[in-house]
């Protein structure tokens, strides 16, 4: 049986408070959305699709690149009217799993176990016992435990309202009985809305015996509908993705004091320190440290690399024996080759740095080249912008370029140069010459100085 997809998602989430759809809000440094899709893609399926409604455009925009049907539906009329936007172009044969673009934890394991559970039957539940049933809708079985309803909490009595198994809203079902039910909703409720969960009725009604599997975790059932939600889920994915990486053979300080928003390929025995963010796609070679609050995004980090105290890269290669920080910035497009040195409050952006150069003190190196060996004294600035463009400054190999300089790009040193300390270089420097742009020091002898008045 082939299987479609149709995620629910045009819902407002007033308690938000945002600007932005509440789908679009970010768990780990996806959308809430993204991250049912990518779970939803990992099923084998053959279409998924969207329904989406409030901030509509917003929404197809920023997630234009995610391979699905996009279904509008122009007035949210309930979880069952939104099911009936996407069904009519499922084909009839099809299976059809239900998910929510605001429950981002639920995952493919406890997903897989709902579809095999389903082979033999027509509807299929996903239902979870919680602590707290508050707000779900609460499962009604039979003295033969059989499903016969699910009462939402604005229509249940007392007694049902005591019930701790809950719907979590997910639920299989053939396409062919699933447009049948829905087609024969109503919305005579407390919400006058049309419940998705009506069709149980109506199922029972024509005698189908209702699967219902029982999700392992409640959390991952949880659906987002503020930003206190959202926080508990973003600590809890921390924590599993922590826990995923410490398994893999990576040393964290500790795992509540880590975040990754993205994807981490790594080698082995990298050892990450508290408050690092890691963010983007990243590649850690063997052997890295990370120390404490460092921001690194989009980078491939080489083998044997020491990154520092409060470090930021970004969009940045770098090579093997490399040693950053504390306090240095890699700014996007900057290449650093092995055994390079960066220290603190170095910048570095859009820049080659060649094999063994160093850049130890109070720098900005920018739009430049530099070659291997090289040394960069404190305080050399690349001066790279006129005020209207960019130029280049291109170092050779074993140059000493002493304190204070200032390179005024475009311009070129070359190889073994040496720039003496608090020069303005403003011309080219030959191969091996030293380059001296400096007044003579002079001494006034017995110097008076002002006296305040
Ligand atoms: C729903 C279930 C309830 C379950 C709970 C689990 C129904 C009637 N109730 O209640 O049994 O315990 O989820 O979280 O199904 N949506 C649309 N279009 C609409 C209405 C809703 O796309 O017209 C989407 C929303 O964006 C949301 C989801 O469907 O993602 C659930 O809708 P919501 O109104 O939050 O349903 P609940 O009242 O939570
Ligand atoms: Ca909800």
């Amino acid at each position: 049986m082939k299987l479609s997809i149709i995620i629910l998602a045009a819902g407002q989430g007033t308690r938000m408070y945002s600007n932005i759809p509440k789908i679009l809000h970010k768990l780990a440094g996806r959308t809430l959305l993204e991250h049912v899709c990518h779970t939803a893609s990992a099923l084998e399926h053959e279409d998924i699709y969207i329904v989406y409604g409030h901030g509509g455009e917003q929404v197809r925009e920023t997630l234009s690149k995610l391979p699905v049907k996009w279904i509008e539906q122009t007035e949210q009329l309930g979880t069952g009217h939104a099911v009936a936007q996407a069904i009519s172009d499922v084909p009839e044969l099809n299976d059809i799993l239900v998910l929510y673009g605001d429950i981002p934890l639920i995952t493919q394991e406890t997903l897989q176990g709902l579809i095999d559970s389903h082979k033999q039957t027509t509807l299929s539940l996903l239902t979870a016992y919680i602590d707290n049933p508050r707000g779900y809708g609460r499962i009604i079985r039979n003295g033969s435990d059989h499903v016969v309803c699910i009462v939402e909490e604005k229509d249940a009595t007392d007694e049902e309202r005591k019930i701790h198994e809950i719907n979590t809203g997910m639920l299989m079902a053939s396409a062919g009985s699933l447009r049948g039910w829905l087609d024969a909703m109503g919305n005579d409720n407390a919400q006058g809305e049309y419940y998705l969960t009506g069709i149980i009725k109506l199922a029972v009604a024509e005698g189908v015996k209702i699967n219902s599997v029982i999700a392992e975790s409640s959390i991952e059932i949880h659906g987002i509908n503020n930003r206190s939600q959202l926080a508990e889920a973003e600590r809890y994915y921390q924590l599993v993705q922590a826990h995923h990486l410490m398994n893999n053979g990576v040393t964290l300080m500790d795992p509540h004091r880590f975040d990754l928003r993205g994807e981490l390929e790594l080698g082995k025995d990298n050892s990450i320190d508290i408050n690092v963010v890691l963010e983007g796609r990243l590649k850690l070679g063997n052997n890295v440290t990370i120390g404490p609050n460092c921001t690194i995004k989009d980078s491939i980090i080489g083998n044997n690399v020491n990154i520092l105290a409060n470090c930021v890269i970004e969009n940045a290669i770098v090579g093997n024996d490399c040693r950053i920080g504390p306090f240095s910035r890699i700014r996007p497009d900057t290449t650093l080759d092995d055994e390079v040195h960066v220290g603190n409050f170095v910048e570095i952006k859009k820049s080659m740095v060649g094999k063994g150069t160093k850049i130890n003190h109070l720098s900005y190196i920018g739009d430049s080249e530099l070659g291997s060996e090289t040394n960069i004294g404190a305080g050399v600035i690349t001066c790279n912008y006129d005020g209207a463009n960019k130029h280049k400054t291109i170092i050779g190999d074993k140059v000493f370029v002493g304190s204070d300089v200032q390179l005024v790009a475009p311009v070129k040193i070359e190889n073994g140069a040496t720039i003496a300390a608090g020069a303005t270089i403003t011309r080219d420097v030959d191969s091996n010459a030293l380059a001296i742009s400096r007044i003579e020091q002079r001494s006034i002898p017995l110097w008076k100085r002002p006296k305040k008045k």
